[in-house]
C-alpha cells in the first residue's frame, strides 16, 4: 500500500480568511454571504437591510465571529452552500465523490472568482488537488423567493464518481420548530411539526418521483410562530426525482436544513469536462408567519410558469376515471358528456383504458394508439361530440410506463429500466420505461406527437404510477437520474410541439408536486383520495407549496372511492372550491336536486375563480383539537376574499371560538355574506371593519362534522 502523500497538501488555517461580504436582496429581503472561501456562506437572511446596515456590512462578520472552542478542529468550519469535509466539517457534507481508487473523496475548495450581478451572486472555486470547479448561484427574485444551486465540473483527467451534491442553508438558532411532510398514496402532504433543538431528521425518497412520502418541503420557524406571526425559512427541493432532506442541530449549537438529490451508487460519474447540476433549492424566508412565506412560493409558480395558458381561466373538468374506470362505451361517455356539459362543466378528460389493450390495469401501457375495440372510428366521434356542447377534450396517458403484457414490451423487453439478470419487480403490472434509452424515447415521443397531432386535444393528464425499484440504465447504472431528466424533455419537447395543450402532472395522486415539474405543466393532481374530509388535510398542506390554481380539486360520488365515508354535495363542493376544480363522479346517476345543486357550486366557482386563482391564499388556525379548519383568499388589493370554515370532526368546545379573520384592511368596512352552497342553511349577513374582523373575529356558526360554510367579504 502507498502511504506516501502523492500531492502537498495544505493545513487548514486556524486563522480565518478575511471575510469579503456580499449583499443580495431587495425590500423584500436580504441575504449577506461571506464568499471569502469561494463556496459561500450565508451569513444573514431574513429582512431586508436597511442603507446604513449595508454600507456597514463588514460589521456583521466582525460582530457575530465565533470563537475556537475547546474539543473539536482549530479550524471553525463555515456552514457554506455546499460544506466540505476536507475543510473540516464534520456534519453531513454537501459534496461527496471520489476519483478511481477512491481517490479525492473530500475535496476543500478556495476561491477564485465571485460577482454579484442584479439579484444574483455566482461564485466559482476550485480545488487544483482533486481537479474540480465548484460553482454556486444563490438568486433573490423579484417575487420574495431565494434560488439556490450549485454546479460541479471535473476539470481533471479521470472520471469523477459523484455521490452528492446537495445545498446547505444555515438556519439561525432561534428557530426551534421543524414543519416537515410525509404522506403515503391517497393521503398526501400530512404537515408534521417537531422541536429542531438538538439531533437530526431526515428524509430519504428513492421512489423515482417526487413522492407521495417526503414531499420535498421543510420549514425551520421560531417557536412562537404560526400562519400570521412569526419568522420563518422554508426551503423547497425543486426536483421530480430522489431527494433527500437533513436537518440538524450541530454539537456547538448552529443549525442547517440540506436538501439535495438522492444518488444511488455509481448513478452519476462524470467524465473529464462534464459536470453535474444541483436542482434548484427554492427558499422562503417571512417576518410574519407561515402565510406570507407560502404566498412567495405560490408567486414562484405563478411568475415563472411561461405558459399562457397558466393565467387563463381554469376550467371545470370531468374526469372519467371514477364515473367509468376502465369501462369505455362510445354512447355512455357521449351521454356523460351531455350530463358534464349541462351542470357547466367546460372540459371532458378521459382517463385510463382508450388505448391499446388497456382494458383493465394489467395491459396496454406503451401502446399509444387508440383502440380499435372500443373506439373503432378512433376518438374522433367523442371528441366532436364533446367538442359541440361547448367543453374541449382532455386526455389520460402515462408515457414512461409499459406494461410486460403489451405490444411496445413484446417487441422492445430491453426498453425497460431494470436491471439484467434480475426478475424486475412489478408495481400495479407495470414496468418503468427506460427514456435515457434514445430509441425508446423516440418511440415514446412519436405516439404522443401524433395522438396530440391527430386529435383535437387540449389537455394531457401525464400520470405516472409507480415508484423505481431497481431501477437501472441500459449501462447497468442506476437510471433514475437519467429517466428524471428525460421525463423533463420529453414534456419540453412534446409542450414545444403543442404549445396550447395544458399538461396536469400526476402520479398516483400526489406523488409528483414541485416546482420543477410545474415550470412544465399547468395542474398537478393533489391525490387519488377525492373524500372531502381528508382533502381538506391534503388540500392543506399541498398549498404550502403551491397556489390553488395549480392543485386539481374534484368533486367525487357521495360515497368516497378510497374511504367509503359518505359526505354531503355542499361538503363536497366547498372542499374542491379551494382548487382547480373538476368533478369525478359518474353524472348519469344524479337524481334532479343534485344536479342542480352540483350546477349551482360550479357556478359559484366559476364566479369566484378569478379571485380564487389571483389573490393571496391564507390559512387560519381556529382551533386548537384540529377539529375545524379554516382558509380562504384575499385579493391583492385586499378588497375581497372569499374564505371557508369546514368542521371536520365533533369539538371539545360545544360553540366554535371566535373566527379571527386575519390578513383584511383595518379601516375598510366588509360586509360578510355566507354563500349558499344549495343546502338549506342560510345566515344573515353583516358588515365589521377589517379590524374588527382580525381583533374580535366573528362566530362560525355550529356546524355538523364534516360540513363547511362559505363567506364572501367585500368592501363596501
Ligand atoms: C392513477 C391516477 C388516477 C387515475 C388512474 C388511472 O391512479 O392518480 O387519477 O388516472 O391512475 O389508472
Amino acid at each position: 500500500m502507498d502511504l506516501q502523500l502523492t500531492v502537498p497538501c495544505a493545513v487548514v488555517s486556524t486563522q480565518p480568511v478575511r471575510p469579503i461580504l456580499k449583499h443580495i436582496g431587495d425590500s423584500r429581503q436580504s441575504v449577506v454571504c461571506d464568499v471569502s472561501g469561494g463556496v459561500p456562506t450565508i451569513m444573514y437572511w431574513g429582512a431586508a437591510l436597511n442603507a446604513a446596515s449595508l454600507a456597514n456590512l463588514d460589521a456583521i462578520a466582525t460582530a457575530t465571529a465565533r470563537p475556537n472552542m475547546p474539543g473539536v478542529t482549530d479550524a471553525i468550519n463555515a456552514i457554506t452552500l455546499v460544506p466540505c469535509h476536507g475543510d473540516g466539517a464534520t456534519m453531513r457534507p454537501g459534496i461527496g465523490g471520489h476519483r478511481p481508487g477512491g481517490r479525492h473523496w473530500a475535496p476543500r475548495f478556495s476561491f477564485v472568482s465571485c460577482e454579484v450581478v442584479g439579484q444574483q451572486l455566482i461564485s466559482i472555486a476550485r480545488d487544483d488537488v482533486a481537479q474540480l470547479e465548484l460553482e454556486t448561484k444563490l438568486e433573490c427574485s423579484a417575487w420574495g423567493t431565494l434560488h439556490a444551486a450549485a454546479t460541479l465540473r471535473n476539470v481533471g483527467e479521470s472520471r469523477y464518481l459523484l455521490t452528492n451534491l446537495s445545498i446547505t442553508l444555515p438556519v439561525v438558532e432561534s428557530a426551534t420548530q421543524l414543519l416537515t411532510f410525509s404522506g403515503r398514496w391517497a393521503r398526501e402532504a400530512q404537515l408534521h411539526r417537531r422541536d429542531f433543538v438538538d439531533r437530526a431528521w431526515t428524509a430519504e425518497n428513492r421512489t423515482g418521483r417526487t413522492s407521495h412520502e417526503h414531499l420535498p418541503l421543510i420549514f425551520a420557524t421560531e417557536r412562537a410562530a404560526d400562519e400570521w406571526n412569526g419568522q420563518v425559512w422554508g426551503a423547497h427541493l425543486a426536483w421530480s426525482g430522489n431527494s433527500v432532506l437533513l436537518a440538524e442541530v450541530l454539537p456547538d449549537g448552529r443549525k442547517y436544513v440540506q436538501l439535495g438529490e438522492l444518488l444511488h451508487a455509481g448513478e452519476l460519474c462524470l467524465e473529464p469536462g462534464e459536470s453535474y447540476a444541483t436542482p434548484e433549492v427554492i427558499g422562503v424566508w417571512s417576518g410574519n408567519g407561515l402565510n406570507s412565506a407560502t404566498q412567495a412560493l405560490h408567486r414562484n409558480v405563478r411568475l415563472r410558469s411561461h405558459h399562457p395558458t397558466v393565467l387563463q381561466p381554469r376550467k371545470v373538468m370531468l374526469n372519467t376515471w371514477e364515473a367509468v374506470y376502465f369501462d369505455h362505451d362510445l354512447s355512455r361517455l357521449c351521454a356523460l358528456a351531455d350530463a358534464a356539459s349541462n351542470v357547466g362543466v367546460e372540459r371532458f378528460v378521459l382517463d385510463d383504458g382508450w388505448f391499446g389493450s388497456r382494458r383493465n390495469d394489467k395491459s396496454g401501457l406503451g401502446d399509444w394508439f387508440v383502440s380499435p375495440d372500443v373506439y373503432p372510428d378512433g376518438l374522433a366521434p367523442l371528441i366532436s361530440h364533446v367538442q359541440k356542447l361547448g367543453m374541449d377534450f382532455g386526455i389520460w396517458v402515462e408515457p414512461e410506463m409499459v406494461n410486460p403484457d403489451s405490444e411496445l414490451f413484446r417487441a422492445h423487453p430491453e426498453w425497460v429500466l431494470a436491471a439484467t439478470g434480475y426478475e424486475p419487480v412489478l408495481a400495479r403490472n407495470q414496468l418503468v420505461l427506460n427514456l435515457a434509452h434514445p430509441d425508446a424515447y423516440a418511440h415514446i415521443y412519436r405516439q404522443l406527437d401524433a395522438l396530440l397531432a391527430e386529435n383535437d386535444i387540449a389537455y394531457v393528464k401525464w400520470d405516472m404510477n409507480r415508484a423505481h425499484v431497481h431501477a437501472t440504465g441500459s449501462d447497468g447504472a442506476a437510471g433514475t437520474h437519467n429517466q428524471t431528466r428525460a421525463v423533463y424533455q420529453l414534456i419540453d419537447q412534446l409542450r414545444a410541439a403543442h404549445p396550447n395543450v395544458e399538461i396536469e402532472s400526476c402520479a398516483s395522486g400526489g406523488g409528483r408536486i414541485d416546482h420543477e415539474i410545474l415550470r412544465r405543466t399547468e395542474r398537478v393532481w393533489t391525490s387519488d383520495c377525492n373524500d372531502a374530509l381528508e382533502r381538506q388535510i391534503i388540500q392543506r398542506g399541498t398549498s404550502m407549496l403551491v397556489p390553488l390554481e395549480v392543485m386539481g380539486a374534484h368533486i367525487g360520488p357521495p360515497t368516497a372511492h378510497t374511504t367509503g365515508r359518505r359526505q354531503s354535495l355542499s361538503f363536497r363542493g366547498a372542499t374542491a372550491m379551494f382548487g382547480h376544480m373538476g368533478v369525478e363522479w359518474n353524472l348519469l346517476t344524479l337524481r334532479d336536486d343534485q344536479q342542480m345543486q352540483l350546477r349551482h357550486i360550479i357556478g359559484l366557482y366559476k364566479q369566484h375563480r378569478e379571485l380564487l386563482h389571483s389573490g393571496d391564499f391564507v390559512r387560519y388556525d381556529v382551533t386548537s383539537d384540529n377539529s375545524a379548519v379554516a382558509h380562504g383568499v384575499i385579493s391583492t388589493d385586499k378588497r375581497k376574499a372569499l374564505m371557508s370554515y369546514a368542521q371536520l370532526s365533533t369539538a371539545q368546545g360545544l360553540v366554535p371560538s371566535l373566527w379571527k379573520i386575519h390578513g383584511l384592511l383595518s379601516d375598510i368596512e366588509y360586509t360578510v355574506t355566507y354563500v349558499p352552497l344549495g343546502d338549506s342553511r342560510e345566515h344573515a349577513s353583516f358588515t365589521m371593519t377589517g379590524a374588527q374582523l382580525g381583533r374580535i373575529g366573528i362566530q362560525p356558526p355550529m356546524l355538523f362534522p364534516e360540513s363547511a360554510v362559505l363567506i364572501h367579504l367585500e368592501s363596501q
